[in-house]
């Protein structure tokens, strides 16, 4: 795989995949970590004298053009964080495109209309990429965050780009999540949270080869409790999973890993509940008709006792409904003790968890945090992701 500091990019059209999927309400982007993320490939490419075209997706417009999916507030935030203006193109192909790309100078930059207007981006289509990829002399993937996605931008535009490399998100991101957990300083620790077993099976039984210790929160700790017969009240829960939450117990004890569930929980009538009805420990079960939305002091200390001296830790997902200040705790206290490790390597990854750091104030003290959701998953469950699969044929 080329990487962009490797292509002689003075006074070629350049374009470069990137992930702005990024929450915007009424206007105001709420989250601007993918695009500052992008910003080193970004300057890069404008100080080697590149006429830049940006090209990206938002949201799920399912291949039509709906204005609320526009990538413009994008584009002008970009403008604000490069202190210089960003053209906005009124679609991603199309004669008006290529005049624009055409009059498109070193040193300026033009952002494509979202990609998912058109239904061929996520259908892969061939001759979309293609024409995507003839607006270029270079192309360049740096969207992370999609590149679990075999869409015509990360698959098409490659095989037919006449040169094609790697930006330096991707590249970040390959030698964190790929190549510094290939061999982990130990002890090695992951921290698995959210809702769903089912959605994260895959990356739980990939940890089990790897971890020392695997600690499981969330909601999906329950199906875990369900399966040692603990009674889990009105608590979320995949009941049909018991069989698989057992065989990861199974393979963890197998492997000498130490799998590390709720002690106790905080009790409460739902997640936006008010307030918290109270705190039992997980061996008395959960009272019918009361959620664990947290977990309790009890679980903080055995948290706190199981990272102490981690080199390497892995976090994805919260352990508990962060986001109602009544059920933050656990997640915040966790996010201290995470953040708080001397001399360790601490990945965060997934848009929770991205969340549950920036509300602590504490983002800054991880050594990375991913940009990727399901890529990110995908990445650490070691499947062959799509976009690097291309930048390398
Ligand atoms: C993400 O936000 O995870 C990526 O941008 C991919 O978006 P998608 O899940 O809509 O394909």
């Amino acid at each position: 795989m080329k990487f962009i500091d490797q292509i002689d990019l003075s006074g070629k059209k350049l374009l470069i995949r990137v992930d702005y999927n990024v929450p915007i309400k009424d206007g105001v982007i709420a989250d601007d970590n993918r695009i500052r993320a992008s910003l080193p490939t970004v300057q890069h490419a404008l100080e080697q004298g590149a006429a830049l075209i940006l090209c990206a997706h938002l949201g799920k417009p399912k291949g039509q053009v709906k204005p609320e999916f526009s990538l413009a507030p994008v584009a002008k935030h970009l403008g604000e964080l490069l202190s210089r203006p960003v053209k906005m193109a009124p679609d991603c192909i199309g004669d008006e495109v290529k005049a624009m790309v055409a009059d498109l100078k070193p040193g300026e930059v033009l952002m494509l209309e979202n990609l998912r207007f058109h239904p061929e981006e996520q259908a892969g289509d061939d001759a979309f990429g293609r024409q995507l990829a003839e607006l270029c002399d270079v192309y360049c993937n740096d969207a992370f965050g999609t590149a679990h996605r075999a869409h015509a931008s990360m698959t098409g535009i490659p095989a037919h780009a006449k040169e094609k490399c790697a930006g330096f998100l991707l590249k970040k991101e390959w030698e964190f999540l790929g190549e510094s957990l290939a061999d982990p300083k130990r002890p090695y620790v992951a921290i698995s949270g959210g809702s769903k077993v089912s959605s994260k099976l895959g990356i739980l039984n990939k940890l089990l080869e790897k971890v020392d210790s695997l600690i499981i929160g969330g909601a999906m700790a329950n199906t875990f409790l369900l399966a040692q017969g603990v009674g889990v009240g009105a608590s979320l829960v995949e009941k049909d999973l018991v069989d698989e939450a057992k065989r990861v117990m199974h393979t963890a004890e197998e492997r000498g890993v130490k799998l590390v569930l709720p002690l106790d929980f905080v009790l409460g009538e739902g997640p936006d509940a008010a307030a918290a009805v109270k705190t039992v420990d997980a061996a008395d079960g959960i009272d019918d008709g009361l959620m664990a939305l947290d977990v309790g002091p009890k679980t903080v200390a055995l948290y706190r006792e199981v990272l102490q001296g981690a080199k390497t830790v892995v976090w994805n997902g919260p352990v508990g409904a962060f986001e109602n200040p009544a059920f933050a705790e656990g997640s915040m206290e966790l996010t201290k003790i995470v953040a708080g490790l001397a001399d360790a390597m601490t990945i965060g990854g997934g848009g929770d968890t991205g969340s549950c750091l920036k509300m602590a104030g504490l983002a800054d003290k991880m050594t990375f945090i991913s940009t990727g959701g399901g890529s990110f998953m995908e990445f650490m469950e070691g499947k062959d992701l799509p976009a690097f699969t291309a930048l390398k044929e």
